[in-house]
């Protein structure tokens, strides 16, 4: 997923739903004779199953036979593992070949040398059951994966080291990079299509000449270790923006160069893009957008379904084979969220308005596609939208304010508090500001408790506070999510330039890395007492407080837990936890996302289930009811006071030079 695209699927946003009848031939494109006549049959290796690609007759062939594939996107990260059978069982039903998936590196090593393949975070199982489904994988390992997520799938300690070049011949990267192959690539192995598993290919980068390094020996090494750790029958393939400029750094000799590209455009011009670099061999979009992503202060993304029907009749009409990114996007569960420059984080959710919703519901989209792919469905029954269920209100009550409770320990994700004094009375508003728009990403500031405002990266970088000298200055700083995209992706996170005083650096700071989760998460949390409701005065901003209260599921009711969403009426900005599990950040202040998806899985029956919220901003609880609402219906669509697209602060660099 790049950039760019942001501007065509905006185009296509604008597009008249033209008309046009699925019965009628789509145009083809002119590269397609190359495909009409028969493709050679190859031999079988020893197992009786093989797949490959027969460059004289231009297809993939799989055991012998010429092969297409028409595939989804599903993130196995972004789906609770609960829900896995469900959703590929309504790919299949779709009647897809295959499913795409990339392979976050991050939430599989969050720290250097720990691993971790467990519950929702089981590979194997999940490709298991993608091959138990009747559906094939086409892997997308990494290292990088950009998909909207944290830091494009880069673990952030390799920050550690300020000066590493990410994505090149950087001896240390390589080196992290071949540690981390060497656990996953052979995990994958048993599961190659040869080997008697489901995948046919694998990814080893991702849109790479979008990315200014161009190193040509970094993609030689990436092609070796996986040749290395896969044997040399496996497909290895790049994908990347469907013209000469991305294909230029993004392919190398050895590695099946495929293309992206957004419905509504020229296909034949974008597959002719891609036989500049691979004259012969299958015609491929391994990303062909079914929706678009969305950004926090800006317009939902909505693709007509027939603009996508439209296109991808025509690719299908070339032999071409094709990806539909996203099939199911999901959610960005906890911290997962990535961002773009200039900084614009993603929200919660990763709906995408794919074809099944965040929550795997059948959408209309999700219908008019299956007619398109049409010929090949198979037999049984569509697994029906989960019911939704309306739990109502939930009071909350005000816990304790976050400043009040450290527990620290070093992290990637979540939130840092650092803490000076004031070297001077300031009676008079003081301007502080972040000179060189160094808070990452967002600050709350308040003097001896007493709440001052917030800076925000690439969007306030000044505000003015009082208070006396000596003082104490909390900064709280959230990390909102890495840039998962081009240059910046070296997002470091925190303080990373000094603030300033009226005229003077602010200095003598002391840094706390806050383990809310591990607060969250331990029975200590839940036992303290809840103070008296005291009357508060209504202020433009508060301190970061928890909030803490319990959902009981009713009794009487067949079928419950059932999935929810959770509503946030008055509530402003900050995280929400039940029973532990982290389910993202609200920000409805902000929207377009107003609710949450709350999948059953995280709802018990037996006993009340704990709420925690952590607002970071400003409750309703002084002037409204305290509470949080869980409804049956989403909203991600809130049409508020929606940013126009500001000139960015920072100028481009060279790397969006192709913008
Ligand atoms: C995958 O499914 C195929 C049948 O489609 C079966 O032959 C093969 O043994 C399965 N592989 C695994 C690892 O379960
Ligand atoms: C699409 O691109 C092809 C190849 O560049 C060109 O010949 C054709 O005229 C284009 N079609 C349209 C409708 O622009
Ligand atoms: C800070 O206070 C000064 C003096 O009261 C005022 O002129 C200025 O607009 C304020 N700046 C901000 C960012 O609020
Ligand atoms: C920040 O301020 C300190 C103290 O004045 C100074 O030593 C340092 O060079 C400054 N850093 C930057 C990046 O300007
Ligand atoms: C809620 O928290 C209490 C106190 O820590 C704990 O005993 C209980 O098991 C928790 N409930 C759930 C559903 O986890
Ligand atoms: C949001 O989506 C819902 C469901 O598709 C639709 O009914 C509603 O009109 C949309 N609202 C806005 C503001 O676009």
């Amino acid at each position: 997923m790049f950039v760019e695209t942001a501007l065509r699927a905006t185009a296509v946003q604008h597009l008249a739903a033209f008309s046009f009848s699925f019965s009628l031939p789509a145009p083809c494109c002119i590269l397609s004779y190359l495909l009409l006549h028969v493709c050679h049959t190859i031999s079988l290796n020893v197992a009786g199953r093989s797949f490959g690609i027969d460059y004289d007759s231009n297809c993939f062939v799989k055991d012998g036979k010429p092969f297409r594939y028409i595939s989804g996107s599903i993130h196995y990260s972004r789906v609770p593992s609960y829900y896995w059978k469900d959703r590929l069982l309504k790919m299949k039903m779709a009647g897809l070949d295959a499913i795409q998936t990339y392979v976050p590196w991050n939430y599989h090593e969050p720290q250097m040398g720990t691993y971790d393949f467990f519950g929702g975070k089981d590979l194997e199982y999940f490709l298991q059951l993608a091959n138990d489904t009747g559906l094939l994988v086409i892997l997308r390992a990494g290292p990088y994966i950009c998909a909207e997520w944290d830091m494009g799938g880069l673990p952030a300690w390799l920050l550690e080291k300020k000066s590493v070049v990410l994505r090149s011949s950087d001896s240390d990267y390589l080196e992290a990079v071949e540690r981390w192959m060497s656990v996953l690539l052979p995990k994958m192995r048993p599961y190659l299509y040869q080997n008697g598993g489901p995948i046919i290919m694998v990814q080893v980068e991702n849109e790479y000449g979008s990315y200014f390094a161009c190193d040509y020996n970094y993609l030689r090494f990436l092609l070796k270790l996986f040749r290395l750790h896969l044997g040399d029958e496996v497909v290895l393939f790049t994908t990347d923006g469907a013209s000469q400029f991305h294909l230029k750094c993004g392919a190398l000799q050895g590695l099946y160069a495929t293309v992206d590209f957004a419905p509504g455009g020229n296909v034949t011009a974008a597959f002719l893009a891609q036989r500049n670099s691979e004259p012969k061999g299958p015609l491929v979009n391994s990303e062909f957008y079914t929706g678009w992503l969305d950004h926090w202060g800006h317009r939902h993304s909505v693709v007509p379904a027939q603009t996508i029907a439209k296109t991808l009749n025509e690719i299908l009409a070339c032999g071409a084979n094709v990806n539909l990114y996203m099939f199911i996007g999901g959610t960005n569960f906890a911290y997962w969220n990535g961002a773009n420059m200039p900084y614009m984080p993603q929200p919660t959710s990763y709906d995408y308005d794919a074809p099944l919703s965040e929550a795997g519901d059948l959408t209309e989209k999700y219908f008019a596609l299956r007619e398109v792919i049409g010929m090949q469905l198979p037999e049984g029954l569509i697994p029906p939208t989960t019911p939704k269920f309306a739990y109502g209100k939930v009071c909350l009550q005000k816990f304790i304010n976050l400043l009040g409770f450290f527990l620290f320990f070093s992290q990637y994700f979540g939130y840092v508090l650092y803490r000076t004094t004031l070297p001077k009375n300031c009676v008079e508003p003081t301007p502080l500001s972040s000179p060189l728009n160094g808070v990452h990403d967002r600050a709350y500031v308040s003097v001896n408790g007493v709440p001052q405002g917030i800076l925000e990266r690439d969007k306030s970088l000044k505000i003015n506070i009082t208070g006396q000298a000596g003082a104490n200055l909390d900064i709280l700083v959230e990390n909102m999510g890495r840039v998962n995209f081009g240059r910046y992706n070296n997002d470091f996170k925190g303080l990373v330039s000094n603030l300033t005083l009226a005229q003077d650096i602010l200095v003598g700071w002391e840094i706390y890395p806050l383990d809310i989760d591990g607060a969250v998460n331990s029975d200590f949390f839940y036992l303290l007492d809840h103070p008296k409701r005291s009357a508060v005065k209504a202020l433009s901003y508060e301190v970061p407080a928890f909030y803490t209260g319990t959902l009981s599921i009713p009794g009487g009711i067949p079928d419950l837990p059932q999935d929810t969403y959770v509503n946030f009426p008055g509530w402003t900005k900050g995280q929400i936890w039940i029973n532990g599990f982290n389910l993202g950040r609200y920000w409805p202040a902000r929207g377009p996302q107003l609710t949450l998806y709350v999948p059953r899985n995280v709802l018990v029956a037996s006993v009340p289930n704990n709420i925690t919220v952590l607002e970071l901003e400003r409750s309703p609880c002084s002037t409204q009811a305290c509470e949080i609402e869980f409804v049956d219906e989403p909203n991600i669509n809130a049409t508020l006071q929606h940013e126009t697209d500001k000139p960015p602060l920072f100028v481009r660099e060279l790397s969006m030079k192709h913008l």
